[in-house]
């Protein structure tokens, strides 16, 4: 997820490019360039590594910057670290293509290597300079007709996209492709803007269109045509946008926490999209852990699995733990980073450390990380941000694609933490022979159904804020399951700790009778998780205890289990699927459960008290 902007018009193009991406840095922040162009003249690239800041003082606010067209972007990086030589735009080694991108181009090395042979070189190790070099193939081989050009590209290209181009013989005008990721055009007084969101551009321009998917814009000042990919030029509507800018930020949502859990459908996909390959040879689906740098012999080798983090990726951990046991028979044991540092910890050198981080900054888990290395154990990192410490200093790293996360309170990071282990389990237990090619492909099969069905759950949330309305003042919160519902209780607590400041517990059923349920008094909240099938009727006779002594209880399980509402007094449901991925869907609801209870308590969601999206410090 990154930013771009474009402008041509009768002002200055540089301040209003950098104005526009300073709105967008939600969308990315790790480095950033914009390329403006004076007339016919030779188009001017300045990028810079780091915040906007650092490109916005490198060109003196965009005043050293002379030119009315140019495009510009903030990024997010997935494909290569952050740097001047990755930031965007990129150009064509001529100069004939300048553009900028939002998305992931899954296909980017097959087109690499066939452009390597056509004598392409590369200068970057982004998917982004493949789609420019490709475009610019295109343009040379079909009589230099951008849009020819681009929606020959537009065919080959796998993934997602949002390209803004310039061409050297179309001085003064812009063109744009775009296909799964956002993109709005603006015209207002004789002058044309685009850009990935509304906020870049709703100080200019109220009257936007927004151009479908597989469509092909052409930008002139004041003036915009749309084609289709067959060249065909197609009408648009104009729409008038209402919302404040910072509403537009949250694209309407009330705080960037609700807005980033209605974007795990997408993050989820993109994360499994990102190693799940489609075999030419049988059209099988498989698994493709080359890109995290482990082999089959790797994995063959690994003798025992360390999984190690903070906060809501230390119970990522504990849900990869039952995973990644019972289908890869690897003994694995989740660990508090800030507890193994010190804990001079016995690891075995043919062992594996995960090391889980959204951020990829947190201290304990970085000094985690060096202290397994310091133990010459493999270190594998499951990190969201690409070019972090700990995604610099692991042995190999999982990248997951959740895109930048705002609020402090974890959500769409988590989920994509939890298919990243997914498809470590599924592909140990593949390579070491401990599941059959059809449980595999099975297996491949629910993974990818994942995302509906947590869009469903979106969908559904109407009913958990009224449930959630009626907690506000509730003293003492307990979440109970077994197994993996254990470990979505961990996450659910937290959840409704970090942002309600309820007071509230996650326990192991089977482990309150042994002294905690001395707190269940009339009107405690118990929230009961029941989603594996095998610990249904032990968690619920643990519900049934708690019920004898006065709790309240909200039960959380699959569609089916209906008896279940003969003992809770408030039922939640998520549709049925493999027992190893239900935490995926059971911790939605308690996601907008923890949120509902905040919002409705009046509290600041995105910035709770106390807490910091990630603590660098010990
Ligand atoms: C806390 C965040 O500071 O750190 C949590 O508030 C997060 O949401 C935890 O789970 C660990 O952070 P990270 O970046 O290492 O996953």
């Amino acid at each position: 997820m990154c930013g771009i902007v474009g402008f041509t018009g009768k002002k200055q193009a540089a301040p209003i490019l950098l104005d526009g991406l300073s709105k967008l840095e939600y969308r990315g922040y790790d480095s950033a360039g914009i390329a403006v162009r004076n007339g016919d003249k030779q188009v001017e690239v300045v990028k810079a590594k780091g915040r906007l800041r650092v490109l916005a003082e490198k060109t003196n606010d965009g005043q050293s910057m002379i030119g009315s067209c140019g495009i510009g972007h903030t990024r997010w990086a997935t494909h290569g670290e952050p740097s001047e030589e990755n930031a965007h735009p990129h150009c064509s080694d001529d100069g004939n293509v300048t553009a900028v991108h939002n998305g992931i181009i899954e296909n980017y090395q097959d087109l690499k290597d066939k452009l390597v042979k056509k004598g392409y070189q590369f200068y970057s190790s982004t998917d982004t300079e493949v789609a420019v070099k490709l475009i610019d193939y295109y343009y040379k081989k079909y009589e230099h007709t951008p849009v020819d050009a681009l929606n020959h590209a537009m065919v080959r290209i796998r993934g997602s996209y949002a390209l803004a181009v310039m061409f050297k013989e179309y001085p003064e005008e812009i063109f744009v492709a775009r296909k799964d990721s956002p993109m709005i055009i603006g015209v207002q007084d004789g002058e044309s803007y685009l850009a990935s969101d509304v906020p870049a551009i709703l100080k200019y321009a109220r009257n936007v269109y927004y151009i479908g998917n597989m469509e092909i814009g052409h930008l002139k000042k004041g003036e915009v045509k749309f084609f289709n990919l067959d060249g065909d030029e197609i009408q648009k509507e104009l729409v008038e946008i209402k919302w404040d800018a910072e509403a537009a930020e949250k694209a309407g949502f009330e705080h960037f926490m609700m807005k980033e859990i209605h974007e795990q459908p997408k993050a989820v996909l993109d994360t499994l999209h990102s190693v799940l390959k489609v075999d030419e040879k049988d059209n099988s689906k498989k698994l493709d852990l080359s890109q995290v740098g482990l082999s089959d012999k790797d994995i063959k080798g690994i003798s025992q699995i360390h999984i190690i983090a903070c906060g809501s990726a230390y119970h990522v951990g504990v849900v990869a733990q039952y995973v990644i046991e019972d289908l890869a028979k690897i003994p694995v044991r989740v660990e508090l980073a800030s507890e193994f540092r010190y804990r001079n910890p016995i690891l075995d050198r043919d062992g594996l450390v995960i090391i889980v981080s959204q951020s990829g900054e947190t201290a304990d888990s970085l000094a985690a990380l060096r202290e397994a290395k310091a133990k010459g154990v493999r270190t594998l990192a499951i990190v969201n941000v690409v070019g972090s410490s700990i995604a610099r200093e692991a042995d190999n790293v999982f990248y997951t694609l959740a895109g930048p996360e705002i609020a402090v309170a974890t959500t769409k990071a988590y989920s994509t933490q939890l298919i990243a282990a997914y498809c470590l389990a599924i592909q140990f237990a593949k390579v070491r022979g401990e599941i059959r090619s059809n449980q595999y492909t099975d297996l491949l099969t629910e993974l990818e159904s994942l995302p509906d069905k947590i869009q469903r759950l979106i969908d559904d949330k109407e009913r958990i804020q009224w449930f959630a309305a009626k907690q506000v003042n509730a003293k003492d919160i307990f979440f109970i399951g077994r197994g993996i519902d254990y470990a979505i209780s961990l996450e659910g607590s937290l959840k409704m700790k970090e942002i309600s400041y309820i007071h509230s517990e996650a326990y192991a059923a089977g482990e309150l009778k042994h002294g905690t349920i001395s707190l269940i008094e009339d009107g405690t909240l118990v929230i009961g998780v029941l989603t594996q099938s095998d610990l249904y009727e032990k968690t619920v006779s643990n519900m049934v205890e708690c019920k004898s002594r006065g709790a309240y209880l909200c039960a959380l399980t699959s569609y089916g289990n209906y008896n279940i509402e003969d003992t809770a007094d408030f039922t939640t449901y998520i549709p049925k699927t493999d027992v190893h991925f239900a935490a995926s869907l059971a911790v939605v609801p308690l996601q907008l459960m923890g949120y509902y209870v905040s919002v409705s308590r009046g509290l600041d969601v995105d910035k709770p008290r106390n807490l910091a999206k990630s603590v660098t410090v010990e």
